[in-house]
């Protein structure tokens, strides 16, 4: 497993797979070798040769920024207003901050302290929750397309499936039960009057979106990126669109996250308090194009951890077999549909066997 400092960039190498399943052998992610004290990264993280020479640092020279949308108001003339907001950002940018979300800022807080005391937990008790199994509902895993990507990524996930089917509490590590039962149940306020308006900006009835159960799954997935000791060689997240119809992520103050805009990498610096919102590749799909589901990516950082949490908003990801395509509504003569039918399960299928840092996956459900 050690890192050979001979071999830098190297995106094939016939020992590659023994040393990935070392990896994933220890059960302790990379907050495991980070704790083991290595100065050097493993090679499994190192970029290879053809995205070595790209620049990660931004090159946002226009000093653009994503939009930030007050949802304090949302009601009486002003909703107009925010629906408009939010059907710019949804089309041009794909992301985007609110503010006055209604979530208290003590339950953020206290939701990003209890996900990093959960990873800071012994290694032995998160071994036990180390798992592939994508039936877990509560799971612990580090790099969930390890065996498919080209290059493991600088990060350790804990994931909960919350809905549709109730998740018995009593499967979350105590450590941080309680607020993510509260976090998990305010988030889905938030996301069920996010996808009201969306549907609006769509000029559907509120309820469309909804209705096409949309939102009726929810994930949450709580991301450690242990500081990097080499973090020009690796990422923290590839490159990638979320296989969602919606995500709500939190950050703690670690930047790194970056949205790809207009042919650049656009920085999201933190704003305490705020919470991003992003459209996924599925509301892509049945929008057809009236909304995009922005590439994002998050880089390795000297200084860390940086923790997200993430929110997954979508149908269940494994079993849900209802069929989207572009919404009818949406299509005329000369909005002929962009994309062939599809299933959340046949379209996460998809996603996961090719891995994060690869082309698209909506481009091969384009028609
Ligand atoms: C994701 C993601 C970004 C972050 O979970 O899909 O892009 O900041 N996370 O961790
Ligand atoms: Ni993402």
């Amino acid at each position: 497993m050690a890192a050979d400092a001979g071999i830098r960039y190297l995106s094939s190498y016939s020992d590659r797979l023994p040393e990935l399943k070392a990896f994933d052998d220890t059960k302790a992610g990379v907050k495991g070798l980070v704790d083991a004290g290595i100065t050097k990264i493993p090679r499994i993280f190192v970029r290879p040769d053809e995205l070595a020479g790209k620049e990660l640092n931004s090159d946002n020279i226009a000093g653009l920024s994503i939009p930030v949308i007050n949802l304090g108001e949302i009601t009486g003339e002003r909703r107009a207003e925010v629906v408009e907001e939010v059907r710019r950002a949804a089309k041009s940018w794909g992301f985007f901050q609110v503010a006055n979300h209604g979530i208290p800022t003590s339950v953020l807080e206290e939701m990003l302290e209890r996900a990093r005391e959960n990873h800071h937990q012994p290694a032995e008790v998160k071994a036990e929750y180390y798992s592939r199994d994508r039936m877990r509902r509560v799971r612990f895993a580090s790099n969930f397309d390890l065996y498919s990507s080209r290059f493991a990524n600088w990060r350790d996930t804990f994931i909960c499936v919350m809905d549709p089917d109730p998740l018995d509490p009593r499967e979350v590590p105590v450590v941080c039960r309680d607020v993510i039962m509260e976090y998990s149940k305010r988030v889905r306020r938030l996301g069920n009057t996010v996808v009201e308006l969306l549907s609006e900006a769509l000029g559907l009835k509120p309820h469309h979106l909804e209705d096409m159960d949309c939102t009726e799954g929810q994930m949450i997935l709580s991301h450690y990126y242990p500081a990097c000791p080499e973090p020009e060689l690796t990422m923290g997240t590839s490159e990638h669109s979320d296989p969602t119809f919606l995500t709500i992520l939190l950050q703690n103050q670690n930047g790194g996250l970056q949205v790809f805009h207009e042919n650049q990498w656009v920085n999201v610096s933190p704003i305490p308090r705020a919470l991003l919102i992003n459209i996924g590749d599925l509301l892509q799909l049945v929008s057809n194009d009236n909304f995009q589901s922005a590439e994002h990516r998050v880089l390795a950082n000297r200084v860390g951890p940086r923790i997200s949490i993430a929110c997954f908003f979508s149908p269940h990801f494994y079993t849900s077999t209802r069929v989207y395509s572009p919404i009818k509504d949406l299509l005329s003569q000369d909005n002929p549909p962009l994309y062939r039918k599809t299933s959340m399960k046949d379209f996460v299928a998809y996603y996961e066997s090719k891995g994060l840092d690869k082309k698209r996956s909506i481009a091969h459900f384009k028609l």
